[in-house]
C-alpha cells in the first residue's frame, strides 16, 4: 500500500522540476503537481480550512487514475498540494478511486467515492466484467484515511441498471443522510434496439454506514445513455440537480461539447429534461461539484477538461508532463429564474493593479489578468487574446457571445490545440463581460454569470497580448 504513494514521491521527484518551470503552469486553479488530474471530488470547508480532492494521475500524463489528489486553501485560490489520500489498492477499488464527495460532522471528515474493478477479459464493461462499489472513508484531519469501509454493491443496484454506478455525493437533510449516485439503465427503444437511459439513483440512511434505495430520478424523454457526477442541493429555495448527460445530440449553439454538463430545477411534475440549462458554453468544463461554505455560500467548481477528447482537443502541457486543472471557484446565486455563476469574492482581494492597454493593446506575458467590460448594450466587442492570428476571439454582439480559434483563413489558431468555436446566447443582449486569464486558462463570464465559457488557450510568454475593441467602458487589472 505504502509503496502507490512511494512511486508518486518518485514521480515529482523525476518531473516535477518540469512541470514548475512549465510556461503553461496556473497560479490560482488548482492543476496536478504532475500527471493528469480530472473531476474535483470531496469539496468542503473542514475546520475553516478549504479541501479539494481531485481524480489523479501523476503516473500518467494521459490520465488512467489511480489515486485521488489532495489541496488545501484558505481562500479558495492559492492552494498547498498535498500527498494523495486514496489509491487503488484494495479488490473494491483497484481499477480505479473513482469520484465522491465529503460529508464534515462533528469535526470529522466522511468521504465517499466509487471503487471501480474491470475484470480482465472481453467484457463490454456495461453489462459485464465491471463492478461498481460504493465506499467510505473517514478522517480528523482530511490527509491521514480511515480503513475503506464497503457501503454498496452490485447486489445493491436495481436490476434494471447496468454495471454503471458511481460518483455518490452526499448529504444531511431532515435528521437522515442522503446518497444520489449516477447511473446507467438498461433500456431498449420502441424497434427493441437497445438504448439506455441515464439517471440517478438515491439512496438513504440512518447512519451512514446501512444505506436504503429511496427511489430513482431519471427523464422521460431521451436524454442521453449515463448520468455522472449528480449533485442535489438547495439554492434559495430551489431544489436543484446538476448531472453530466452523456449521448445528447449536438445542436449548433447548444451541447457543443462531447459530454454535457448543466442542472435542471427538480419542480413538481418538470421533467429534468424541461429544465435543464448547461453550466458552461466553453470547449472545456466537465464534471463539476458544488459544496456549501461555512458561511452558506454554495460554491462550484469544474473539471476544466473533458474525457475521450485527445484526439481534438490536445492540452499542450502535456510536453511538460501535466495535463488539466480545475476552474475558478465560482459562487452560485439564483437569479431571473436561472442560476448565475461567478467568481467567489476572494478573486478580488488578491490585491489586482491597474493597468494601461495602449491603444488597446496590453502584453501580460506572465502575469493574470483581470478585464471587465460593461455599458455593452448589446453592442459589437473584440477581445483578443494571443499574438497576431494566434489567438483566441471572444466576439459579443446583441445576445450572442463567440469564443473562436479560427484564423481569418478558415485554419485553427495553434494556441487552441484543436478547439474551434463555442456560441452562447443570454436571455438579453449582452451588458457586461468579466474576463479572466491565469495562464492556460480563459474564463469568460457574460451578463454577471448567466453565462460562462471556460476555455484553455496555449501561447507562450512572448504572444501574451490582449486587445479590446469596442464601445463598451472597461478596466484591466493585472496580478
Ligand atoms: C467523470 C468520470 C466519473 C468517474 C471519474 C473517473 O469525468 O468519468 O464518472 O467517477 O470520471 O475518473
Amino acid at each position: 500500500m505504502g509503496d502507490a504513494f512511494q512511486k508518486v514521491r518518485e514521480e515529482l521527484n523525476r518531473m516535477g522540476g518540469t512541470v514548475a518551470s512549465c510556461p503553461f503552469r496556473t497560479r490560482f486553479h488548482i492543476m496536478p503537481p504532475v500527471g493528469w488530474l480530472n473531476d474535483p471530488n470531496g469539496l468542503c470547508q473542514f475546520r475553516g480550512v478549504f479541501h479539494a480532492y481531485f481524480q489523479y494521475s501523476p503516473l500518467n500524463v494521459h490520465g488512467g487514475g489511480g489515486y485521488w489528489g489532495h489541496c488545501v486553501s484558505r481562500d479558495l485560490l492559492t492552494w498547498d498540494y498535498q500527498e494523495p489520500v486514496l489509491a487503488a489498492d484494495t479488490e473494491e477499488d483497484k481499477s480505479g478511486v473513482y469520484s465522491g464527495s465529503a460529508l464534515v460532522e462533528d469535526g470529522r471528515m466522511y468521504l465517499f467515492y466509487t471503487g471501480n474493478v474491470k475484470q480482465p477479459g472481453d467484457y463490454d464493461y456495461i453489462d459485464a466484467g465491471r463492478i461498481s462499489t460504493q465506499l467510505l472513508v473517514e478522517s480528523e484531519d482530511g490527509q491521514a484515511m480511515s480503513a475503506k469501509e464497503k457501503l454498496l454493491g452490485m447486489e445493491d443496484y436495481p436490476e434494471d441498471v447496468t454495471q454503471h454506478v458511481r460518483d455518490p455525493k452526499v448529504w444531511k437533510e431532515n435528521g437522515a443522510y442522503h446518497m444520489i449516485l449516477g447511473a446507467r439503465f438498461r433500456a431498449w427503444d420502441g424497434e427493441g434496439r437497445r438504448r439506455d437511459q441515464g439517471g440517478a439513483l438515491l439512496y438513504v440512511s440512518p447512519d451512514k454506514h446501512h444505506w436504503r434505495l429511496e427511489g430513482e430520478l431519471t427523464s422521460q424523454k431521451d436524454f442521453g445513455y449515463m448520468w455522472e457526477c449528480p449533485d442535489l442541493f438547495s439554492l434559495e429555495g430551489r431544489r436543484v440537480l446538476s448531472f453530466c448527460p452523456q449521448g445528447l445530440a449536438s445542436e449548433p449553439e447548444r451541447f457543443q461539447n462531447l459530454y454535457q454538463s448543466g442542472y435542471s430545477l427538480l419542480e413538481e411534475g418538470a421533467d429534468p429534461e424541461d429544465t435543464f440549462v448547461e453550466w458552461d458554453m466553453g470547449f472545456d468544463f466537465y464534471a463539476p461539484q458544488t459544496f456549501e461554505a461555512d458561511d452558506g455560500r454554495r460554491i462550484l467548481i469544474g473539471w476544466s477538461g473533458m474525457p475521450d477528447m485527445e484526439q481534438s482537443h490536445r492540452n499542450l502541457s502535456v510536453e511538460h508532463g501535466w495535463q488539466h486543472c480545475l476552474t475558478l471557484p465560482a459562487e452560485l446565486v439564483f437569479r431571473e429564474g436561472r442560476i448565475f455563476r461567478m467568481p467567489v469574492r476572494e478573486l478580488d482581494e488578491l490585491g489586482w493593479e491597474p493597468a494601461e492597454a495602449e491603444q488597446g493593446m496590453y502584453r501580460w506575458e506572465n502575469k493574470a489578468v483581470k478585464l471587465r467590460m460593461w455599458e455593452i448594450g448589446g453592442e459589437e466587442q473584440e477581445i483578443r487574446i494571443g499574438a497576431g492570428e494566434n489567438a483566441l476571439v471572444i466576439h459579443v454582439s446583441q445576445d450572442r457571445t463567440e469564443l473562436s480559434f479560427r484564423m481569418p483563413d478558415g485554419r485553427i489558431a495553434p494556441c487552441g490545440g484543436g478547439r474551434d468555436r463555442r456560441v452562447g446566447r443570454a436571455g438579453k443582449p449582452v451588458e457586461q463581460l468579466l474576463v479572466l486569464v491565469d495562464s492556460s486558462i480563459a474564463e469568460v463570464f457574460v451578463n454577471d454569470g448567466e453565462l460562462v465559457f471556460t476555455t484553455r488557450i496555449y501561447l507562450e510568454p512572448e504572444e501574451r497580448e490582449l486587445w479590446v475593441k469596442g464601445t463598451g467602458k472597461w478596466k484591466l487589472e493585472v496580478i
